[in-house]
Parts: structure tokens; sequence; C-alpha cells
């Protein structure tokens, strides 16, 4: 028998032991200290601490391998103090969910990856993929922790191979927060959406001074890899936030969209009535002539709950419409032509765009609704050489593979190739319908008479009178969705301000649709 069970009074030693820990986590979350953290400050960066404060609700981060130390001791790291080894690792909850994330901490050796930076994010990893629960980085570090080499490289392509691991099994956001450098923009280049920060982030594999090394080339860091870059034209940016607050509330939301991981249904929110008629009515606002463009946000928006819309990579190849809304509180990811750009037709980039994204929500069980209008892939030399069959094929590819619920709206145009690329019946669309002004043919008016009745026109007298007749005729027989509707390729009509009731009803049918595939290791899509 103990001499004493209950508990003993005042036993200095482990209050003091109790008080060591609390100096030690306290002087541990100073990171790199004060100097360092005023100078991330300074630049208008918010340290790791309170980024991760910010993210999470209140008082639920719990910090996992907060004391893991650098271990390398290679040109003068020995010396060098490196709380958490520059990666704070945990997990907590965001809206109310469980979400780990790996925190780069720029104070700490520039945030750089070295041995057991690597090992930290990488056990991180393994357990938000063993719970089935969405893995956050923020990244914010000058890359490999040179002093380390081979320690380092090891580092990046553990994290490498988890991400590819976890594509499809749980979602994965990188936020770049800082420089991300080298290898290093290889694991958010893997992850499904890549958040960037105004001002502070930049990406890419070879910085400035290697470039005018090599190259000769002279660009400066925001011109070769800033968030504008990357979202205008290398495509890599799904969303650019203003500063730290406003960049991870827009994590926070998209996280309220997208299911924790693979195996659970998509999130459904009370939906949100209409309380006001809608400003226009779609009838009137989607003009009758093929020719005139309109911005197909506002017909979104018209389809939606309201105010739900969440565009995705939303200055990127701008003729296709990306990102996830709500439908009677659904999360519903569209995909739809714009024809106020490039009249809305698909090219290399769109394609890209609206490929990942439908393939991210059949990952995740998030229904699609794509609206059509277009009027064929861009035509031109650099469209051919810069690919587009290889592009075009991934979206043919993309929809096809889908077993999600998979709705299609044709508006106006759906010509040749893209009206089969953009989710038609025959790539397994659950329901496809079309309003009455649908075109659904091998291609326009004036090239199809120019090419079917090219020596008939030329062979009349009134050349011009027969080229118009022509095209009245094939106006009459394919400028509406008659043909495609009696064939089964359409199945309704509706009318334009119906549109988000039918909508409804059809995702309301499809909620338990299950499709299984014959089984195979992996299918070959064209990269
Ligand atoms: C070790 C590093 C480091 C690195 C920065 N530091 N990057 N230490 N390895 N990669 C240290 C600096 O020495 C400095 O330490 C502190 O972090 C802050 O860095 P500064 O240069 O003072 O900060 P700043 O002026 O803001 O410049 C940030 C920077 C710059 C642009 C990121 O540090 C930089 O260019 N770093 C090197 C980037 C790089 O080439 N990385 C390797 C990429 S190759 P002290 O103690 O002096 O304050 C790569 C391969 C990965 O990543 C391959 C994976 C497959």
């Amino acid at each position: 028998m103990p001499e004493q069970d209950g508990p003993e009074k005042g036993d200095e030693v482990n209050r003091e032991r109790t008080e060591a820990l609390r100096e030690q986590k306290a002087a541990m979350r100073l990171g790199g200290g004060e100097a360092r953290l005023k100078a991330q400050q300074d630049r208008g960066k918010l340290s790791v601490w309170e980024r991760i404060e910010y993210l999470f609700d209140e008082g639920t981060f719990v910090e996992v391998g907060g004391f893991v130390e650098l271990r390398s001791e290679h040109f003068g790291l020995g010396k060098k103090k490196a709380p958490g080894d520059g990666v704070v690792t945990g997990f907590g909850r965001v809206n109310g969910e469980l979400v780990y994330m790996a925190a780069q901490d720029f104070t700490v050796l520039g945030g750089s990856l070295g041995e057991m930076h690597g090992k930290k994010v990488a056990t991180i990893m393994d357990m938000a993929i063993r719970n089935g629960a969405p893995m956050i980085t923020l990244n914010d570090s000058g890359g490999a922790r040179i002093q380390e080499g081979i320690g380092s490289l090891c580092g990046y392509g553990e994290i490498f191979y988890r991400n590819t691991q976890a594509s499809g099994v749980i979602p994965q956001i990188s936020v770049i927060m800082g420089p991300c450098a080298g290898g290093a923009v290889y694991s958010p280049g893997i992850t499904d959406f890549v958040a960037m920060v105004k001002g502070t982030s930049n990406m890419f594999i070879t910085g400035p001074d290697v470039i005018k090394t090599v190259t000769g080339e002279e660009v400066s860091k925001e011109d070769l890899g800033g968030p504008e870059i990357h979202m205008a034209k290398s495509g890599v940016a799904t969303h650019i936030g203003e500063d730290d607050e406003s960049t991870l509330n827009w994590v926070a939301k998209l996280l309220s969209y997208i299911p924790p991981n693979n195996q659970e249904s998509v999130p459904v929110v009370p939906p949100v009535a209409r309380t006001t008629g809608l400003p226009f009515s779609l009838q009137d606002f989607v003009p009758s002539n093929a020719n005139k463009s309109y911005d197909i946000h506002a017909v979104i928006d018209a389809v939606v709950d309201p105010h739900s819309f969440l565009e995705l990579q939303e200055a990127y190849a701008s003729n296709v419409v990306i990102g996830f809304s709500r439908i009677d509180g659904i999360s519903t990811g569209i995909i739809a032509n714009n024809p106020k750009h490039l009249a809305g037709c698909l090219d290399v980039n769109a394609s890209d765009k609206a490929a990942r994204f439908v393939r991210f929500c059949d990952a995740f069980n998030i229904p699609l609704l794509t609206l059509v209008d277009v009027p064929g892939f861009l035509p031109g030399v650099d469209q051919e050489y810069s690919g587009i069959i290889r592009h075009g094929a991934k979206l043919l590819y993309a929809y096809s593979e889908a077993t999600v619920p998979k709705l299609t709206v044709v508006l106006r145009k759906a010509y040749g190739g893209a009206y089969i690329c953009m989710c038609s019946k025959h790539l397994g669309a659950d329901m496809v319908v079309a309003w009455p002004g649908a075109e659904i043919a091998v291609m326009g008016p004036k090239g199809a008479v120019n090419v079917i009745f090219r020596k008939e026109i030329a062979a009349s007298d009134d050349q011009e009178q027969a080229a118009k007749d022509k095209e009245n005729e094939y106006i009459e027989t394919f400028a509406n969705p008659r043909m495609a509707a009696s064939l089964g390729y359409v199945d309704d009509v509706i009318e334009p301000d119906q549109t988000g009731h039918f909508v409804r009803q059809y995702l309301w049918s499809l909620s338990d649709k299950h499709v299984e595939r014959p089984i195979r290791k992996h299918g070959n899509i064209p990269l």
C-alpha cells in the first residue's frame, strides 16, 4: 500500500516541471525570436502561430511533434536553434470539422526544409490520410535546407509521395504565404488547390538569379512567379487573397463545400431561399443572336442558391468558368462556357482547367452541373502546336470517367466536338436539357453551308441569295433542340426561367446514384 493515495499537497518538483514545460513551450512559440517575428510583421505577414490561430476554431488547434529538433550539424547548423525545425504541425477544427496542418515558420532558418522538418510534415500527412480529414499546408520557406543535402531532398520526396497517395482520398490545400522555390513547388503542384497571397508570395522552380545566369533573361520575382502570373498565365493558382487573413478566410470557405474524404457524402447545408425574384429574366438575358456575347456568371447566379457561387481560377482561361456552388443546399460543381471571353470556346487551358475540376468533384462525390454555350474548339496553329488534341481529350476523359450525378443544360450553341465534350449524353450525362434556342449541330450555319453547298451556291445566278436560303434551311433543321430531343440526346426542352427549378428536381432524383466501373488499376488520362 502506498503511504498516501490522494494528491500530495504542494509537490514542488512536479510544479517546477510544469512551470518549466510552460516556459519551454512559450519559448518554442517564439520561433526564430522577436527580431525575426518583427521582420515578418513588417512585410505584412502574420507569424506562423497567428496564422494557425486565425484559421482554426478558437482553442481547437493541437500541436503534434512540437519538440522535434534539428538533427544535422553540418555547416554550423549544430550551433543554431531551430524550434520545431521550422514547421508547426498539428490538427484542429475549421468550421467545426477536423483538419490537419503543416505550417512553415520562416523565422526559423528561413522555413527551410531539413530532414526532421520533412519527417514532421510526412507524419502529419499520414495522420490526415489515416483519419480521413483535409490536409492544409501553409508554405513560407526558402526551400530545401542547403546545409542538410540529401536529408532535405529526402524530406521533399516523402512529401510528394504522400501528396500523391492522398490525392483523391482527402482534399489537399496549399497556401503560399511567402517564398516557395525550387522543388518545393511540387507539393503545391500536386495538391488540389493553391491559394497565394498578394504581395508576399511567389513560386518558381528556378529563381531570377539562376535564370539570368542560364538564359540571360532578366525578370523580377513578382513577374516570374507572383500570384498574378500563376493566376493568369501558368494556371497554378486557384485563388489570390489580398492578405494572410483574407486568404485563410477563403480556405475556410472552400472547406465548407467539400467533404473531408472520398468516403463521405457531399456537404449539404440548409438551403437559402431567394428572398427576391431574379433581377432579370434568363429568357431575355441570353441573346438569341448566337454571335452576341453575355456574361455566364449572371446565369450561374440565377440558377444556384443565392450568393453561393465560389469561383476558382477566376482569371485563368476565363472562357470556361468553374467553381463550387450550392443547389438546394447541396454542394455542386459548376462548369460553364463563358461567351464573354473567346466566345466561350474550348482551348488548351480551358480544357485543362475544366478537366482537373471535374476530376476533383468526381473523386469527392460532388455532383456536376454543366452549362453549355460553346462554338467549338479554338482554331489556330498555336492551339494545334500546343496540343489541343491532348488537352481537349482530358476533358472528354474526365467527364466520361466521372460517376457522380452529371446534369447538363444547353443554353445556346453546342457545336461539334465541343458539344460532345461539354458533358453530353454520349459521355454519360444523367440528364441533358436544352433551352428552346439551343443549336446542337456539327458546326455553325455559315461554315456548314460553305462546306456542303459550296458547289450548288457557286452554280446559282444569285449566289448571295442562294447562300442565305441554304443557311436558313440549315438553321431551320439544326438551330433548335428538336432533332437532339427527338433522338433522346436531350431529355427535355425547358423554359430558361425554369432552369433553377428543374436542376433542383434532377439533382434530388440523382442523390442516390451509384455506378460500378470494370476493375482496373487506373486509366491512362492523356497528360
Ligand atoms: C538554408 C536558408 C534557406 C535554405 C533561406 N535560408 N533559405 N537556409 N537553406 N534554402 C536562411 C537564410 O540563410 C537566412 O538565415 C534566413 O533563412 C532568412 O533568409 P534571408 O535570405 O535573410 O531572407 P530573405 O531576404 O527574405 O530571402 C528569402 C529567400 C532567400 C528569397 C527565400 O533566403 C533565398 O533565396 N533562399 C534560397 C532559396 C533557394 O535557392 N532554395 C533552394 C531551392 S532548391 P540567417 O541565419 O542568415 O538569417 C530546392 C530543391 C528542392 O528547394 C528539391 C526538392 C525536390
